[in-house]
């Protein structure tokens, strides 16, 4: 049977999967169980640590799985944790083929294939691979290098710059474009800014609508550097809380990774952002170009190490879109 019979079934699954929490510990994962005439008859998707898997989630949707196919955006866990190894429950549920797209990098859940196999189930693997790891990448990239997945935004006029001469900054970007950033704080697990911006701006960070309300999931805010937070700061009422870290960057995130932290919203200012891009710490840029020109001191990284053309950070675009006037580019490092 050739591997794009799966193609349908498996965007459906993705589909699912995006129902669940781009956030937290876990991946995104959706899964349908199909029949011998490729009739989706149950879906399933994960809706955060310490909740039942995709795959578990179809299965309760059927009075029967016996002899039927379930495809999933990744490859079924194969360990104990907070719930039980999915490729048990697709065994004695009695799924004769389990269709994924990529396997489980896991150091404990990976092996899920395997034990299918032994169990005498079919198992493909690889179904449109391409967009399933584009689905998980971020938690596969935190779980590669055990440090939370970096995205760096920052606003600037269109050369460059992030303050006019005098510092006033606010607000150089379109109130659509601040809208979009906000949601992106939602979509992440923390928001981070150095002292020097929590101190001169004495910022929310929250994540709201466009309508002033917080989104349901609110990222922990984390400030950078030893200059104690000011007792009449704002992040002190901060929905999630707030956590002040100091030392070396590295360091930082490895214990935000232990805390179970997996992507981190970094907002500045210029003086931490240039430490992260220096240290290789980022992975993804969104930079919000106002179409207004400032000059002067103000601008959005300082020196980054690069002494020559050649030996520019080189990025990949993966999205452009104008928000009320402000250009959105998001682009990513390559490693
Ligand atoms: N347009 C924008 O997108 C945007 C965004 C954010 C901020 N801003 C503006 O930027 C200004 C503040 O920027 P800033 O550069 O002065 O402050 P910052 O980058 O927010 O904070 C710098 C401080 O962070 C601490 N820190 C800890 N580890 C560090 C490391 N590895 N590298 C660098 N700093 C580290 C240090 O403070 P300690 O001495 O306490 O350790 C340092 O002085 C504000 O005026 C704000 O309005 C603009």
């Amino acid at each position: 049977m050739p591997i794009s019979t799966y193609d349908d079934a498996m965007r459906r699954a993705r589909e699912l999967a995006e129902r669940g929490p781009r956030t937290g510990e876990n991946p995104q994962v959706g899964c349908v169980l199909v029949d011998d005439h490729g009739t989706i008859v149950a879906e399933g998707w994960h809706r955060g640590a310490g909740t039942t898997h995709a795959e578990v989630d179809a299965l309760s949707k059927v009075d029967s799985a016996k002899g039927l196919t379930a495809v999933v955006t990744l490859e079924p866990c194969n360990h104990t944790g907070r719930t039980g190894p999915c490729s048990k429950a697709l065994i004695d549920a009695g799924i004769a083929r389990v269709v994924y797209s990529l396997d489980d990098p896991g150091d404990e859940s990976s092996g899920g294939a395997e034990s299918l196999r032994a169990a005498g189930v079919d198992v493909v693997s690889g179904v449109l691979s391409g967009e399933g790891y584009q689905l998980v990448e971020r938690w596969l990239t935190a779980n590669r290098l055990k440090r939370p997945w970096v995205t760096a935004k920052w606003g600037s006029s269109l050369d460059g710059r992030t303050a006019a001469s005098d510092g006033t900054s606010q607000w150089i970007t379109s109130a659509e474009s601040r809208t979009f950033v906000h949601l992106l704080r939602s979509q992440h697990d923390t928001i981070a800014i150095g002292t020097g911006t929590a101190i001169a701006d004495n910022p929310s960070l929250t994540a709201r609508t466009a309508d002033g309300n917080l989104f349901p999931n609110q990222p922990l805010a984390v400030v950078i550097g030893d200059t104690p937070l000011p007792s009449g700061s704002g992040l002190w009422g901060h929905p999630r809380g707030v956590l002040q870290e100091s030392g070396a960057l590295a360091d930082i995130l490895e214990r935000l990774y232990n805390i179970g932290i997996r992507s981190l919203f970094l907002e500045g200012g210029p003086r931490l952002m240039n430490s992260f891009i220096r240290e290789g710490l980022v992975d993804e840029y969104v930079v919000c170009l106002a179409p207004m020109l400032l000059g002067g001191e103000h601008t959005a990284t300082g020196d980054l190490g690069i002494p020559t053309l050649t030996a520019a950070r080189k990025l990949s675009v993966t999205h452009t879109e104008v928000m009320g006037g402000t250009l959105v580019i998001t682009a990513r490092e390559a490693h």
